[in-house]
């Protein structure tokens, strides 16, 4: 049928998406370029950017996961502050709002009840609102006053991948527009680091194999799992627990290399899977600390370190990206894991019992 023609050889739509990404930033990149290299982005966003004094990024699922990560992106190229916000606690844990706040709303569909309902919400309110979407001329995008189009594809594996990472290449291009819209000078070249991560993620897609062998060796038949991270590896932490626990159902939790010991290490049995993942510079050695404890604890540690920080025992090794932009390359091998671990596990990769793509309810 149609479906299996826009599947082409692949298994699964999620292996087919997760191999998408280095052609979806390469697509970003050349999307938002003007001819003479510069960033293309509507003036109005820019303006919208620069005057308000706040942002609050309204998300939910994966696309909380990468606002969490467009916070850091933002703060600490344009040095705007940031709050990240779930859409569905938002209207009843609100925050004191500042007096010029401008809501982004992040969603892949661009359908997500829990946004539109802040969505509504903030609207009556006479906010600005910017929507970071992969479909323009859905409800949120319509919405609001502004778009981003994430032009990742359609996405039609329930667990999101490939709009992820393309979530976060958007706002990095976001951040150094209003940068440079600030005067603020940067020795980070935007479209030319993200060529260089969708270079490392095409070296990535091609190591399945050793990937494979990693989620058969530590997850084919464990019960729970953990992932532990420092800095930006802790918000990829999140994202790589959350897939493994959509197709795989193991039990799985992202933590704070550092938060572990107030609490969870109680969890850690004889070969509890712990995944760490090491990519920043200036946390490698409290991470690994970290990875000492739950080891003598009898925990199976698997770390995964970026090239120039990595031992020799490290199980995976991916490829030297810029620090801002570690995230978008680190959870390819997450993901990769889920999708081994769920295939190991006979899981219906592409539709997970009780989840929905897109949820248009409250
Ligand atoms: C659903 C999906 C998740 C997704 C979340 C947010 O729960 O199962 O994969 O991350 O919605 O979706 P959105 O379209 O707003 O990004």
């Amino acid at each position: 049928d149609a479906s299996d023609i826009e599947k082409g050889t692949y298994p699964h739509y999620m292996l087919k998406e997760i191999d998408e990404q280095p052609f979806v930033i390469r697509n970003i990149i050349q999307q938002y370029q003007n001819e003479d290299g510069t960033i293309r982005l509507d003036d109005d966003i820019r303006d919208a950017m620069k005057q308000s004094d706040r942002i609050y990024v309204i998300a939910a699922g994966t696309s909380y996961h990468a606002g969490l990560v467009g916070k850091q992106l933002i703060e600490k190229i344009a040095k705007r502050p940031v709050e990240v916000h779930i859409a569905s606690e938002f209207l009843y844990n609100m925050p004191l709002l500042s007096e010029n706040p401008l809501f982004i709303f992040i969603s892949q569909s661009g359908e997500t009840a829990d946004l539109r309902g802040v969505l509504v919400e903030v609207k009556k309110h006479g906010y600005q609102a910017l929507t970071i979407t992969n479909v323009p001329g859905s409800t949120l995008s319509r919405e609001a006053d502004f778009t981003l189009h994430t032009f990742a594809g359609p996405e039609i594996a329930v667990a999101s991948t490939k709009a992820y990472t393309a979530q976060m290449a958007v706002f990095t291009l976001l951040a150094v527009d209003t940068a440079n819209a600030q005067g603020i000078e940067l020795d980070f070249d935007p479209l030319q680091e993200l060529g260089i991560v969708a270079n490392a993620m095409e070296v990535l897609t091609d190591q399945k194999e050793k990937l494979e062998k990693i989620a058969r060796h530590y997850l084919a038949v464990s019960r729970n799992a953990f992932f532990i991270g420092r800095a930006a590896d802790y918000y990829v932490c999140l994202e790589g627990a959350l897939k493994l626990k959509e197709i795989s159902y193991i039990q799985a939790e992202g933590f704070a290399g550092g938060e572990l010991k107030h609490g969870t290490i109680a969890l850690i049995e004889d070969g509890t899977p712990v995944i760490a993942l090491a990519t920043q510079e200036h946390v490698n050695l409290s991470i690994r600390g970290n990875v000492k404890e739950v080891a003598a604890r009898g925990a199976s540690p698997c770390i995964i370190s970026m090239e120039g920080m990595n031992e020799e025992t490290d199980a995976f090794v991916i490829p030297a990206v810029h620090e801002f932009l570690t995230p978008l390359v680190s959870v390819l091998p997450l993901q990769l894991i889920a999708y081994y671990a769920a295939l190991h596990r006979d899981c219906d990769v592409d539709k997970p019992r009780n989840l929905a793509k897109s949820v248009t309810v409250e």
